[in-house]
């Protein structure tokens, strides 16, 4: 059985890849933090204790591992000061800086690093394609640096992978969750004018797209993991609203959702028309490439089989 290392496995996107992960027959090793998250791991994956930001022992478990996914990131849905812009930036460097050197030397080794398409910042109708040029703000920025401190590892032998994540929608986290109970009572819609892009992705299609760039040998370098059918903002509210069978043409202005969040609030006004050329160039299939049929899929997990 093939052994693969993942850090991050605790959050959204890890429990799922986690699951993903042992039904296709890998052994799975997984970072924790502390013991109170080994809880949260799925049957059957072996817990290492340690913290992905320093050097530890746990480098050794994963060095016994061909393949690493590196998932850890602190959250930038909450207010921002100084000193967590910088937890949000160190804890994806540093992750990614300890992984890439517990993995670098070894034969055949893959490196598959999370990213985001914030990395392109504000880009208005341009399609973007993983060929454009990086944004300026201060997300952008911490992607850029992410992004390096993952492709570094190339020059040692490690291939690497990164994936530049749009919306992640899933029930059991992420945004879709959060926005849930506001589009339950019907007071779900646009954010600002709505006609800003946004680059979703079920996370399903995350997590196999994770897997496809593992197991393709020829995925080097940044991959957008959208899904093909992108949609407006607005046209989200809609349809989300439709398949809750809940009016949602309320408006959200921008500086209501400023105040609740901070500098957060221009990720959700702001969009990126991402499209995900790399991996279809590769072959890979979406499971969900457009909304509606995601949205019901999901929302249908939710509630047994109903929708
Ligand atoms: N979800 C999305 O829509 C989305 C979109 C674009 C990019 N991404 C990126 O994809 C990755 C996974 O996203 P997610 O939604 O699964 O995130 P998540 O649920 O917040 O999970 C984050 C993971 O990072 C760990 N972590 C958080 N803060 C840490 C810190 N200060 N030091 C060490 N570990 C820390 C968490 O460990 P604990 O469980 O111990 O807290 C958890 O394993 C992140 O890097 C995120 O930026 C996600």
């Amino acid at each position: 059985m093939e052994r693969v290392f993942v850090a991050g496995g605790t959050g959204f996107v890890g429990r799922a890849l986690l699951r993903a992960l042992l039904e296709r027959g890998y052994e799975v090793r997984a970072l924790v933090r502390s013991r109170r998250r080994i809880a949260v791991l799925p049957e059957g994956v072996k817990p290492v204790l340690g913290d992905p930001l320093r050097p530890g022992s746990w480098q050794e478990e994963a060095a016994a591992c061909r393949i690493g996914f590196n998932l850890v990131g602190a959250t930038i849905f909450r207010r921002w000061n100084e000193s967590y812009k910088q937890l949000i930036r160190d804890s994806r460097v540093l992750s990614t800086r300890m992984l890439g050197e517990a993995l670098a030397g070894g034969e055949g080794r893959v490196l598959v690093n999370a990213s985001a398409v914030g990395y392109y910042g504000e880009t208005g109708e341009e399609e973007i394609t993983e060929e454009c040029p990086p944004g300026k703000d201060f997300l952008a920025r911490v992607c850029v640096d992410w992004e390096r401190e993952a492709l570094e590892f190339q020059k040692k032998g490690l291939r690497v992978a990164v994936a530049r994540f749009g919306i992640i929608l899933g029930v059991e986290g992420g945004a879709l969750l959060k926005m849930l109970p506001v589009f339950r009572l019907g007071l779900g819609g646009a954010i600002g004018s709505g006609r800003q892009w946004f680059p979703w992705v079920h996370l399903a299609d995350a997590v196999s797209g994770l897997i496809f760039l593992a197991e393709k040998s020829e995925a080097e370098g940044p991959f957008n993991l959208v899904a093909p059918g992108i949609v407006r903002q607005k046209e989200f509210a809609r349809e989300l609203g439709r398949v809750l069978k809940r009016p949602a043409f309320l408006p959200t202005p921008v500086w209501g959702l400023r105040l609740i969040f901070g500098e957060v609030a221009q990720v959700l006004a702001s969009g990126c028309r991402a499209v995900p050329r790399k991996l279809l160039a590769l072959g890979f299939r979406f499971a969900f490439p457009y909304l509606r049929q995601a949205l019901e899929d999901l929302l249908r997990k939710k509630h047994g089989g109903r929708l």
